[in-house]
């Protein structure tokens, strides 16, 4: 290929020093810089392929910046200097994880513990007697990978991604020693999941050699680690030595062994590094005191960890437990108590939030909390400000926060920063109480504390600017529509555009058949080229397609995040079924609404909100507007196909004797059918157990097809 006039360019632009450049000259070489900086965005961004390293990059922009610093008049107006990092192409391919990828549910203390322990022997109920043993292993402190194999070859690596899709980063995994190219002996279909991670030393080498090329630095390991895995050239990840722990797997052609411990020690044999920190435990003491043991030695590991992470060590238990939404029943991660610094709060700023909000975050004198710079806290309300808690106790021996105050900070992983306590030794003598404001700072409309309610709200609804940008950003956010090269800070712009407004979500989709005038104006600004417009258009239109659940999370509706949104998708099924329901629920009464509350997992609360948001006007025309716009898909709970109570209602009554209510439950759900706590004309099949009483009368009575414990096992073939 030949080589472009920008690129030829390229090596007689590195020999410019500033300093030597005259005003005759200036005009020429910012026009070439910009050509050259365009050329290298594109390659990065848009065709996967950098031209030129991160260094050489960074000089020619210095360059760009130095010489417009010195002729200001002469800077262009579409300027590199100005564009805020191009809107990001499909960087990697994405891969959608054979068996999703979940987190953990977490415990804080060592009651935690024992409540997990407890929580699993009643699931499957176990009595005291019977031995349950579980593995310990440090929690470490980066990120997950999944790792596929196929007949021992390494075939894809796919980063966690929202759990169920992630993104390709093969090239870069395999630049990792710990990672193996080939294995053999193991089954023919095995993803190997673990954690890619950066030792301390490494970590500090990378900082160091970054300071010396006068380039960015890493605020911590694990910002490092998952920096260098990103790299779209495999060379940069290559010399950024990562290491990698291996602690579970997804998909496989056949089991690996009949305990977590034994998978593991086979996938050591197989060549993956595991931690040699993990034990088996036998109770939840023994839980804890390895827990204490690790924290013990934390500091000298050489590497991050947050906490120790507990799993069942008989896998066909943990098959029994299975998941709930989002986390294994099985395995908890018990996280390490917080780290604590003292500093002096600044400033209180109001923000509000996508449900109107009104948030109060503190201002700090940037301090070094665990190895991360801190500069904001969250405040939590007015009350906490003022020194209560919850339920109207003093909180810091009632001590309220005023701006002046030496403040103590706290931030436990990746959680937003907290305050934990204040020093009223030392308030200046002119610090005031804080006065929480009454009217929204963005609006202007009344901000309202309802009685039991701690926080204040904004109630300019979608009138209040910040309310209508913070619902928009959730909904391109990951986990919701996640559109690429669409983010916060392109929200931000589109909101605040007068030729091609984004003010609400069926905007997104509107985009393209707009106003081509204004489309064409758009390139060349704010980071967007031609190709990152045409970009962005075509990552609008991959999304018109949408699953139900991803939807409705989407919606930023108050009380719904993503598991009630799920539950509400997988009860629904569809979005007209959805629809045809919340237009005949009424809030408090009526059958649609002891429906909607005879979800598990779905109370009154978050019911009253999902119906309060879909009843007001203004709110429903928007979705309806952004319904018109998609495609959503109906929700799929797991393929059940060949399932025989796929789809099914089925109720559970009176005594199981062969497992408990709660595992037969999870067991009827994971094969399709939906569980529901009374009998109704709508009711498949009633199990009826010994004592079953009114509710298999009333099942006879309408005819529902009863079972009994064994006829039930026998259906699913699980006798
Ligand atoms: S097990 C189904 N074990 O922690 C759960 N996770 O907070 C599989 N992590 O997403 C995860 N060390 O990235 C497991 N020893 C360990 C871990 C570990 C770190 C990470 C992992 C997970 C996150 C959950």
């Amino acid at each position: 290929m030949a080589p472009t006039t920008a690129q030829t360019d390229l090596n007689d632009l590195l020999e410019i020093d500033a300093a030597d450049v005259g005003k005759d000259d200036a005009a020429s070489l910012l026009l070439r810089l910009a050509a050259v900086l365009g050329d290298a965005n594109t390659a990065y961004h848009t065709n996967d392929a950098p031209e030129i390293d991160d260094a050489t990059y960074d000089r020619l922009k210095r360059l760009n910046a130095a010489i417009e610093a010195a002729y200001p008049d002469q800077k262009l107006a579409n300027s590199p200097s100005d564009q805020v990092g191009a809107a990001v192409a499909d960087k990697f391919g994405k891969i959608t994880h054979a068996v999703p990828m979940l987190s953990l549910g977490n415990a804080f203390s060592d009651d935690d513990v024992v409540d997990f322990e407890k929580s699993v022997r009643k699931f499957l109920n176990l009595d005291q007697t019977t031995p349950l043993a579980f593995t310990a292993e440090p929690k470490i402190d980066g990120l997950s990978l999944s790792l596929r194999y196929e007949d021992g070859v390494l075939k894809q690596a796919a980063t966690r991604g929202d759990g169920a899709v992630g993104e390709n980063v093969l090239a870069n995994a395999l630049t990792i020693t710990d990672v193996p190219h080939r294995i053999s002996g193991a089954p023919a279909v095995l993803e190997v999941r673990g954690e890619v991670y950066m030792s301390h030393a490494d970590f500090a080498a990378l900082n160091a050699r970054q300071v010396e090329k006068d380039e960015k630095t890493f605020a911590n390991p694990r910002n490092a680690a998952a920096g260098s895995l990103r790299q779209l050239d495999s060379k940069i990840t290559a010399a950024r030595p990562l290491k990698f722990f291996a602690y579970a797997w997804g998909e496989l052609s056949e089991p690996l062994a009949d305990t977590q411990s034994g998978a593991i020690a086979r996938l050591k044999a197989l060549g993956f590094s595991t931690n040699p920190l993990t034990r088996t435990c036998d109770t939840a003491a023994d839980m804890i005191a390895h827990y204490e043991q690790i924290g013990h030695d934390r500091a000298d590991l050489g590497y991050d960890i947050d906490g120790v992470v507990y799993k069942v060590d008989d896998l066909e238990l943990q098959r029994r437990l299975g998941f709930r939404s989002t986390t294994p029943r099985w395995a908890i991660a018990h996280k390490f108590p917080a780290e604590l610094a003292w500093t002096t709060l600044d400033a209180i700023d109001i923000q509000v939030g996508r449900t109107g909000a009104l948030s109060p975050v503190a201002r700090l004198t940037p301090v070094t909390v665990g190895g991360v710079v801190v500069s904001n806290a969250t405040l939590h309300n007015e009350d906490y400000i003022a020194g209560l808690g919850g339920d109207g106790e003093a909180i810091r021996e009632g001590g309220d926060l005023r701006v002046g105050d030496l403040v103590q900070i706290y931030r436990a992983g990746d959680v937003i920063p907290k305050i934990k306590d204040v020093d009223l030794t030392k308030r200046p003598d002119d610090a005031v109480p804080y006065v929480f404001p009454e009217v929204c700072p963005e609006c202007g409309s009344a901000a309202v504390r309802e009685a039991g309610d701690a926080v204040r709200r904004c109630t300019g609804g979608l009138i209040c600017p910040a309310q209508a940008v913070e619902k928009l950003k959730h909904f391109v956010s990951r986990g919701a529509f996640d559109i690429d090269g669409l983010g916060a800070k392109q929200i931000e712009m589109f909101y605040h555009d007068d030729a091609l407004p984004i003010k609400e979500p069926a905007d997104i989709f509107t985009l393209r058949a707009r106003n081509d005038a204004a489309l064409a104006k758009l390139e060349n600004r704010d980071g967007f080229g031609k190709t990152s417009v045409k970009n962005l258009l075509d990552a609008i239109d991959d999304k018109r397609e949408i699953p139900l659940s991803k939807l409705l999370f989407s919606l930023g509706i108050r009380h719904v995040g993503d598991s009630g949104a799920q539950l509400l998708a997988n009860h629904y099924g569809s979005w007209d079924a959805l629809a045809q329901a919340v237009d005949r629920a009424v809030i408090g009464e009526g059958t649609a609404w002891d429906d909607l509350l005879g979800i598990d997992g779905v109370g009154a609360v978050m019911a009253t909100s999902f119906l309060e948001a879909f009843h007001n006007d203004a709110e429903r025309a928007s979705i309806d507007r952004l319904i018109a716009e998609l495609r959503v898909q109906d929700a799929v709970v797991r393929d059940t196909s060949g399932s025989p109570v796929a789809g099914k209602t089925v109720v559970f009554s009176g005594t199981l004797e062969k497992m408990t209510r709660a595992e037969a439950k999870a067991r009827a759900e994971a094969l399709g059918a939906k569980v529901s706590g009374s009998v109704s004309a709508k009711t498949d099949i009633l199990i009826a157990g010994p004592g079953a009483g009114s509710k298999a009368t009333k099942a006879a009575s309408l005819g529902v097809e009863t079972l009994d414990e064994d006829g039930w096992l026998a259906l699913i073939g699980d006798a």
